[in-house]
């Protein structure tokens, strides 16, 4: 497994790869891996010859009060994951090697980011679209793999991806979750084992709404309201947001009629969480897989 940190020397064996007739598969990361990672990595490897992920707390998609200085960082232990599941290179940029001074681009998607977590997370998207942006242009892959976990994150990628004609296929990955049903994420590790109890009620909401829907309730304010019940019954969380939504245009609907996506966003404690699952309907979210195909 190779380990590079300037962008030239990615892009240099990139273009070499690419030129040699190999296909790319991409996995931006935050680093810090736990299993939802890997599988993304697994599936990568699966679609493409060569597997690259990138590992770079970007400091452009957390706001002034959020927690990149103390976001976790194990960057030993991630390069030893990375190379468990066969990924070929990992690149590990420095703050400045991403944004050199003088830096002052932004790609930014209009309406699907003002719903969700765009709401209490002013800016979070064009952080996350501009650094994905040059990620793209760095390692030129045939595809980029993300997880469903962030759902919104993978609706606003796969629309910029569309807008700007990038030339590459998006690939969408079901949540991966604990034994006991909490999605993983690199910020359950701020947990106290009280407060990873308290997490579950998200997954436990998720289900419920489901039970809900399959004994017949169709207004999304009953729904909501049986949801919030739920997360509420439990110690130290607080709501952000749950909202029930067109998947596609993450508007929110009265009724669930086609189907809708159901998205959360707790704080427990101090740690922001977010769970989304699809109800019902037939598939509209078919938007997603559709643009994604796949290269032989
Ligand atoms: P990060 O939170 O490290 O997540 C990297 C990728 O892993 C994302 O595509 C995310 O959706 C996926 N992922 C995280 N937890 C998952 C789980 N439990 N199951 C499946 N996939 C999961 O998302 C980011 O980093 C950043 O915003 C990034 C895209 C790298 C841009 O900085």
């Amino acid at each position: 497994m190779e380990v590079l940190e300037r962008i030239d020397a990615v892009q240099k064996r990139c273009e070499d790869l690419r030129l040699s007739g190999k296909t790319l598969g991409f996995v931006p990361t935050m680093g810090f891996l736990h299993e939802g990672h890997l599988e993304l990595m697994r599936i990568a490897k699966r679609h493409a010859d060569v597997v690259i992920v990138s590992i770079f707390v970007n400091p452009a998609q957390f706001g002034p009060a959020e927690d990149f200085d103390r976001y976790p960082r194990d960057t030993e232990g991630d390069l030893e994951k990375a190379r468990s599941v066969g990924v070929d290179i990992v690149f590990l940029p420095s703050v400045p090697e991403i944004y050199p001074d003088g830096y002052q681009t932004k790609v930014s998607v209009d309406r699907l980011t003002k719903h969700l977590c765009g709401v209490s997370r002013p800016g979070h998207f064009d952080g996350v679209t501009t650094v994905v942006a040059k990620l793209f242009n760095i390692t030129k892959t045939h595809i980029a793999v993300f997880g469903q976990k962030d759902y919104q994150q993978l609706t606003v990628i796969s629309r910029m991806v569309r807008d700007l004609n990038m030339d590459l296929d998006i690939v969408g990955v079901p949540t991966f979750r604990e034994p006991d049903g909490l999605a993983m994420s690199s910020r359950n590790a701020y947990l106290d084992p009280e407060q990873r109890r308290s997490a579950l009620s998200l997954k436990k909401s998720l289900d419920l709404a489901r039970h809900l829907l399959e004994k017949g309730e169709r207004r999304a304010e009953e729904v909501k309201k049986a949801v919030e019940g739920l997360i509420l019954s439990h110690p130290h969380t607080a709501i952000d947001y749950v909202t029930l939504c067109d998947p596609v245009t993450l508007e929110d609907v009265e009724t669930l009629e086609a189907e809708t996506l159901l998205a959360l966003a707790v704080k427990v404690g101090n740690t922001r969480l977010i769970d989304n699952c699809l109800l019902g309907g037939a598939s509209k979210n078919e938007d997603i897989p559709k643009q994604k195909g796949q290269r032989e």
